[in-house]
């Protein structure tokens, strides 16, 4: 699956109130979600596709005969996190309850595992009447979330129940169905991946060998978990995360330089990218020849870590990793803990790289410290389930 952030599914059915879901839409970009929009052929009577696309900022699919290769009933089933409905007519919730498929919106729902979130609007004769009473019983004993309407003004003159709510109810509804996977809303997070370059003329630089795997699937589940995700990468080159904020950077102090203005309004940063600990003194701007290089004056770079923990305000999170060429556990735990108190982290992960491992790899293992001395020893796993296991540290951490 291409890599993404949390996503969402907007089907709209065809009812008057369907241009609230325009202010839907926006609310669910604010609060961070990927938003697909699926109209009915009806809903088009009352909101165009074009509105969709332009709002959305994506292609908006309607039928089951465009880019049929792609199978988009089955994609789209399975692309999004969660399918919310608004509005969805008395006509649209009897089809579901009847487990009818006769257009895309339909049969992506019957696809679906995922929560699924409906908001009823139409006039309260036709919310009453038993036929729909009973169609929304029966989808709710299937697992669906059907949100109550509100009461108030109808179109014309009618006053009564079946108004079309609120966009926060609305959305309050889709954090609650989302509840298991979004511990992170809310917190703004930055990851650091990747290995800083530091250039000795136009050809060469001082690098390492962090493909940025571990910084990417960090943010990947963080993104997924509901954070809004900032994230800092060096000299990648894996495909960009859609949903979250990348910045690119080649060195050490570029790196310093985003984080020193991004670092004061976040919630925490994971500095998982290794950075180059030296540049050279004097960058030639021309290719240096080889009688040169016998030696390269070096000077430190700044310590990334030790700057910004200086300026950690109350709350905030720091997580650092600590690569290490050490297979005794005693001591890469000893030196993870210097690290860790020497740049005043609440959390470090070491990893022993002995020979390369880990760089590049999928798996990683190694050992989580605390500054608590709390230590929790991580086999051999994907870096995917280590993000996670990290991030459920960081959000007890977070409180
Ligand atoms: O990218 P992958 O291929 O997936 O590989 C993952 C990894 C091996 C790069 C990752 O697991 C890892 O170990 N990252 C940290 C590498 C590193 O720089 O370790 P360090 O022990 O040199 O630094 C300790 C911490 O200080 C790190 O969080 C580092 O980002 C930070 N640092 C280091 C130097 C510096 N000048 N400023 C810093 O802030």
């Amino acid at each position: 699956m291409f890599p993404r952030g949390r996503k969402i599914l907007l089907g709209v059915s065809g009812g008057i109130s369907a241009y609230k879901s325009c202010d839907l839409l926006r609310r669910l970009q604010d609060h961070g979600f990927i938003v697909d929009v699926v109209p009915t052929q009806a809903s088009l009577n009352f909101v165009g596709k074009s509105t969709w696309e332009a709002l959305s900022g994506r292609k908006v699919y309607m039928d089951l005969w465009s880019d049929v290769e792609k199978i988009p009933h089955i994609s789209m089933a399975k692309e999004n996190d969660l399918i919310v409905i608004a509005p969805a007519t008395a006509d649209l919730l009897a089809k579901l309850a009847a487990g009818r498929a006769d257009d895309l919106l339909t049969n992506i729902v019957l696809a679906s595992t995922a929560p699924k979130v409906l908001v009823p609007a139409m006039h309260t004769e036709m919310w009453l009447n038993p036929a729909t009473t009973e169609n929304v019983d029966t989808l709710r004993k299937r697992g669906f979330i059907v949100v109550e309407p509100d009461e108030g003004r109808m179109t014309g003159t009618d006053i009564g129940v079946g108004r079309y709510p609120e966009s926060t109810k609305i959305i309050k509804a889709i954090d609650d169905a989302l509840i298991a996977t979004s511990d992170l809303v809310g917190k703004k997070i930055i990851i650091t991946a990747g290995g800083t370059r530091e250039p000795i003329d136009p050809i060469r630089f001082i690098g390492n060998r962090s493909s940025g795997k571990q910084g990417f699937a960090l943010a990947m589940a963080a993104a997924s978990r509901g954070a809004q995700v900032h994230l800092v990468t060096a000299n990648t080159e894996l495909p960009n995360i859609e949903g979250i904020t990348v910045t690119n950077v080649e060195t050490a102090e570029q790196m310093l330089a985003v984080l020193d203005l991004e670092f004061p309004h976040c919630d925490a940063l994971i500095m998982s990218a290794a950075v180059a600990d030296a540049k050279v003194v004097n960058y030639s701007d021309f290719k240096i020849g080889k009688e040169s290089l016998n030696t390269l004056a070096l000077i430190k770079n700044p310590d990334i870590l030790k700057s910004l923990s200086g300026t950690k305000k109350p709350g905030q999170i720091l997580i650092g990793f600590a690569a290490e060429t050490i297979s005794d556990v005693k001591e890469l735990e000893a030196n993870a803990t210097a690290k860790l108190l020497s740049k005043s982290l609440d959390m470090i992960y070491v990893n022993n790289v002995a020979g390369g491992a880990i760089f590049g790899s999928n798996v990683t293992q190694g050992l989580i410290i605390d500054r608590d001395k709390n230590i929790i020893q991580v086999p051999e796993i994907s870096k995917d389930t280590l993000a996670d296991i990290l991030l459920d540290q960081l959000v007890s951490k977070l409180g």
